[in-house]
């Protein structure tokens, strides 16, 4: 579920369903689990949910601080740490969203060039996530380098030439018109710039500019259009990844004290550098890194799992079937199914033979112990 709005279609049901439990302690309960009482929860509309905070006593450490700028910046901006990172939301799943500018190279008719500007990103712990993101490079004379030496050292580059916008696909980055290239594991930083060989001489009269960005995969699918003027987007979307600490799951769980992962929630180790991650447990939802964060989650409101009889416990739920029926009682297994009635014959013939028969056992047993004695 999305962590990070309070309200959300899933325990909506339960506060309705709930209202004589009272749902104003219902919604406050949720809302706790979520953020660190007396921190800010939010700039503009942006979630801040612990381990992330704007002051000393609301983050975890130095990397989780952030900034929210109200006094220029309607709606308000975050940024993280004291940078000028803009965030765009933030979630606990282990990533956030930055906001990167796009480098740029563009040449007048005659072959001059007239702007260009060069990006640079330097990210103090958490990197740039190298399944999320790719470096893309769009326009018909390009050719774009990103390099970065904080974290994983590496330099790497591609090339788009094309000599006429019919030839390029829409949707296909494959080096006509576009390029893209994956990001490696571990990066932290990153210098892009874009240059041409010809000064987009031969194809200025649509495509007088190259670009070159990181950007979150999904956020960009090339077109044609692009070539022109990338659509006037000069800014795009890039996950970042981020973790608790420095340690494995197996040392920070020495210390308790320090331990970031609290009740019911389980602990997995950073595949994108040092550190770990929290996950509330199956069965549990909320924030696995406060105290008490992780909230039961009931199945038999949200989900309705059962055929007939449901009932929530801590983490899971039971389902069973009322006297008279068998089965597993869940929707997806066997269900309820009435108890076959053996002979066609009535309940109370049932239950007479029943008697009838614990009787004659009763019987048989006490003769022989009769006869034992
Ligand atoms: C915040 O609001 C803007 C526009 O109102 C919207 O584009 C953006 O997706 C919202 N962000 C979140 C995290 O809801
Ligand atoms: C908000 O941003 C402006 C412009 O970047 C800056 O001058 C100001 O100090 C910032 N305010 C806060 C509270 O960070
Ligand atoms: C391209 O532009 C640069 C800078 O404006 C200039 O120095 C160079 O001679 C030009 N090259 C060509 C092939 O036009
Ligand atoms: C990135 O650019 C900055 C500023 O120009 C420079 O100091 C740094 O060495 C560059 N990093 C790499 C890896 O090129
Ligand atoms: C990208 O654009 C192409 C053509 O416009 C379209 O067929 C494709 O579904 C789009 N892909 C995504 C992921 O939006
Ligand atoms: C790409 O899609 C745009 C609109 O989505 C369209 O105007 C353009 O002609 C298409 N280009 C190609 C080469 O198909
Ligand atoms: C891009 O900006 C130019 C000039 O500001 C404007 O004429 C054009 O319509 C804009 N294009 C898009 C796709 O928004
Ligand atoms: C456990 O963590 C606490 C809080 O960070 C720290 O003060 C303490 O020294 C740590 N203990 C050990 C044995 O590392
Ligand atoms: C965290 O838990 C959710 C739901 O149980 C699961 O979908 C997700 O894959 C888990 N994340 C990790 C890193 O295990
Ligand atoms: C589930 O419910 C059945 C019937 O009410 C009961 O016999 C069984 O002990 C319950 N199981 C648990 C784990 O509570
Ligand atoms: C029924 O669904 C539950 C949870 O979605 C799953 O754990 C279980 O394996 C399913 N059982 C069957 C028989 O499909
Ligand atoms: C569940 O109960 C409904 C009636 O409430 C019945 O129609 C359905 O067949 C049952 N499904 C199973 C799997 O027992």
């Amino acid at each position: 579920m999305p962590e990070n709005l309070p309200l959300t279609m899933y325990n909506l049901p339960l506060i309705f369903l709930q209202l004589n439990l009272g749902w104003v302690l219902l919604v406050a309960s949720f809302a706790a689990a979520q953020f660190m009482p007396g921190c800010l929860d939010y700039c503009g509309n942006i979630s801040i949910p612990y381990p992330f905070g704007t002051s000393k006593e609301c983050y975890v450490e130095e990397h989780f601080l952030v900034t929210c700028n109200d006094t220029h910046y309607d709606p308000p901006k975050l940024f993280l740490t004291t940078s000028d990172i803009e965030i765009i939301d933030i979630h606990l799943s282990g990533q956030l969203r930055i906001s990167s500018e796009v480098a740029y190279d563009c040449f007048n008719e005659g072959g001059v060039l007239e702007d260009y500007s060069d990006e640079r990103t330097r990210l103090a712990k958490f990197p740039v996530s190298n399944t999320r993101n790719k470096f893309t490079a769009v326009g018909c004379d390009s050719y774009a380098v990103i390099s970065g030496s904080q974290g994983q050292k590496y330099d790497m580059g591609c090339l788009s030439l094309c000599d006429n916008i019919n030839n390029v696909i829409n949707g296909s980055c494959s080096g006509i018109g576009c390029c893209q290239m994956s990001i490696p594991k571990g990066v932290r930083s990153f210098n892009i710039s874009v240059r041409s060989y010809d000064n987009h001489t031969l194809v200025w009269n649509f495509n007088p500019c190259s670009y070159a960005f990181v950007a979150e995969e999904a956020s960009y699918n090339f077109s044609s259009l692009d070539l022109a003027n990338l659509q006037n987007r000069t800014m795009f979307p890039v996950v970042l990844d981020w973790s608790v600490g420095d340690q494995t799951c197996a040392e920070a769980k020495n210390n308790l004290s320090s331990f970031a992962c609290k009740a019911n929630s389980d602990c997995h180790d950073f595949d994108n550098g040092p550190g770990y991650r929290c996950n509330c447990s199956q069965g549990y939802e909320g924030n696995p890194y406060l105290p008490n964060g992780c909230i039961d989650i009931n199945e038999c409101i949200i989900s309705s799992p059962c055929n007939m009889t449901c009932q929530n416990l801590p983490g899971t739920y039971n389902c069973s079937c009322p006297e008279g029926y068998e089965g597993d009682g869940r929707k997806n297994g066997s269900g309820c199914g009435l108890v076959p009635v053996p002979n066609h014959g009535l309940p109370v013939i049932n239950i007479a033979l029943g008697i009838s028969t614990s009787i004659s056992g009763l019987l048989l047993g006490g003769s022989w112990l009769y006869l034992g004695i």
